[in-house]
């Protein structure tokens, strides 16, 4: 299982499937893939991406000064989920965070997939909400990589 870097293009069937299935919004395009330091780490199974995450150098909500990584389009094929590929590719990007000396990694996290990061060491911050995208309850989640 080797996580690559991936043009937003070759991940973007793998969110529509996982992301965006019953969804208020169709749309898998993200207004933070146009930053220019977003990247996405996939891992490609015989040529098909069946995982992927987005990761973008963004100040973390609750305290702005800290250098914080933004995770977003966290997605694994469902066929495969619940085998590792989700810690293995949060792993990857945390590695990524760590190499550019940030602080904190930080997320929006659909309230199904809070256990997933929980297990990953992340906290779960403040009051829920519900994400217009998705129409689901979100809360924010965050690694603390000074401590973790
Ligand atoms: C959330 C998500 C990204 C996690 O990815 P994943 O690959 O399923 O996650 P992991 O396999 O690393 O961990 C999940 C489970 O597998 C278990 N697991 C971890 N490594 C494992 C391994 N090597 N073999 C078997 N099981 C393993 C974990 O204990 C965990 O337990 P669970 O069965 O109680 O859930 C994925 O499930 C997904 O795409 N969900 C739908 C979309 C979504 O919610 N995205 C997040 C938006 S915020």
């Amino acid at each position: 299982m080797e996580v690559a870097l991936l043009p937003l293009d070759d991940i973007m069937a793998l969110r529509l499937a996982v992301l965006r299935a019953d969804t208020p919004s169709s749309s898998a395009h993200y207004a933070e893939d146009t930053d220019p330091t977003a990247v996405h780490l996939g891992i490609r199974q015989d040529g098909v991406v069946v995982a992927c995450s987005t990761w973008i150098v963004r100040p973390y909500p609750p305290d702005l000064s800290t250098p914080a990584m933004q995770l977003k389009g966290m997605a694994v094929a469902q066929h495969l989920q619940s085998q590792g590929l989700g810690a293995v590719i949060l792993a990857a990007g945390i590695q990524r965070a760590i190499a550019q000396s940030k602080t904190i990694v930080w997320a929006r996290a659909r309230d199904s997939a809070i256990a997933f990061y929980q297990r990953n060491g992340f906290s779960v911050v403040g009051d829920m909400f519900v994400d217009d995208a998705t129409g689901m309850p979100h809360h924010l989640v965050m690694l603390d990589l000074t401590t973790s």
